[in-house]
């Protein structure tokens, strides 16, 4: 029986991908910068099955999570699957199953870590049923996920990824392994979609320039992180996700993920900042959990922050790995 089980960890964007080319399978209209969170990851099973169809099954596993995909997301997974099929030429059926280690109930995006691991599932699959000459080209596999969900094109390599267009690519940047912290202020499901906000976000007015902001902030991020400016780079993250949910409030009709709690930690986070002049760099997504990256150095303000937000809210934190590619 033809199995495979792997892995692929979640990232978390710092210039944010919001808003695609219509009908483009995914392609962003301006580029984007991960971290590639190690911790977060999801599992996929792929096993080969006779006859019938593709089917899904909760992955069953004591370290993982035990939460079932909506039937939406299930039919998701499995179209996911079948682009993938066909691209291969494959028509055996399989069993897919997965799951992820990390709390599902909390308003983390799992898109990205089970597309990417679906998509590499599938090449290793595949590439022992019908080889193909791309079958483990990490560019090529990466525009797959990316057709599945746009952010988990950047999941395919780690710590860094850049992706302009079709894939993501690897950067390599300096800083390589840092400690990742979530304030989980809330944890219930999502009302807008981030399908649903990428569209949204071409009504704002400040949709126009926003293509162009995201570029020069791609670029000058780039550089501070090449070159070590942590204060330049914590400014730049910041700036860029205001930038995102300042167009989700001012879309037509508008919309907002920031809650009273989400602002609360944001001024935590500035006081703390201007007290020390130094800490993590801090985002969001399009959702009301904080995330703050910190440098490896960053140890005890690392440990600083888990204490001081765990009195009041749920805290996820992670120390830095090594990063390799799983
Ligand atoms: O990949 P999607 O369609 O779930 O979009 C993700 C969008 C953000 O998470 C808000 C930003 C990003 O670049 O990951």
């Amino acid at each position: 029986m033809n199995q495979v089980l792997v892995s692929a960890p979640s990232n978390i964007a710092l210039i944010k991908y919001m808003g695609k080319i219509e009908g483009s399978g995914n392609k962003p209209t301006n580029g984007s910068l991960s971290y590639t969170l190690e911790n977060l990851r999801t599992f996929v099973r792929l096993t080969e099955i006779e006859g019938g169809k593709d089917q899904w099954k909760l992955l069953v596993r004591e370290d993982l999570e035990k939460m079932d995909l909506s039937e939406k997301g299930q039919q998701r997974f499995l179209k996911h699957l079948q682009n993938l099929k066909d691209k291969w030429g494959v028509t055996k059926n399989f069993l897919v199953e997965s799951a992820n280690n990390f709390p599902s109930d909390c308003g983390l995006a799992s898109s990205a870590s089970s597309f990417a691991a679906l998509t590499l599932a599938a090449a290793q699959m595949f590439q022992k049923i019908h080889p193909q000459p791309w079958g483990e080209d990490k560019k090529v596999l990466s525009e797959l996920s990316r057709q599945g969900s746009g952010s988990s094109c950047r999941s395919l390599f780690s710590p860094w990824a850049i992706w302009l267009h079709e894939y993501a690519e690897p950067m390599n940047l300096p800083i390589k392994d840092m400690h990742h912290i979530v304030v989980v202020v809330e944890d219930s499901k999502k009302e807008v979609s981030s399908s649903e906000a990428h569209k949204l976000v071409t009504t704002s007015p400040r949709f126009e320039g926003r293509v162009e902001r995201a570029e020069i902030r791609l670029k000058d991020l780039s550089q501070a992180l090449q070159f070590d400016d942590w204060h330049m780079a914590r400014q730049i993250v910041w700036d860029e996700f205001i930038d995102m949910h300042r167009l989700f409030e001012t879309s037509t009709p508008s919309f907002s993920y920031m809650t009273d709690a989400s602002k609360k930690v944001l001024e935590e986070c500035q006081k703390l900042w201007n007290k020390w002049q130094d800490g993590p760099l801090v985002t969001m997504d399009a959702g009301a959990n904080v995330h703050m990256l910190f440098r490896n150095d960053q140890k005890k303000s690392f440990e600083t922050y888990r204490e001081l937000f765990k009195n009041e809210f749920k805290v996820l934190a992670f120390e830095g790995v090594k990063s390799d590619v799983h």
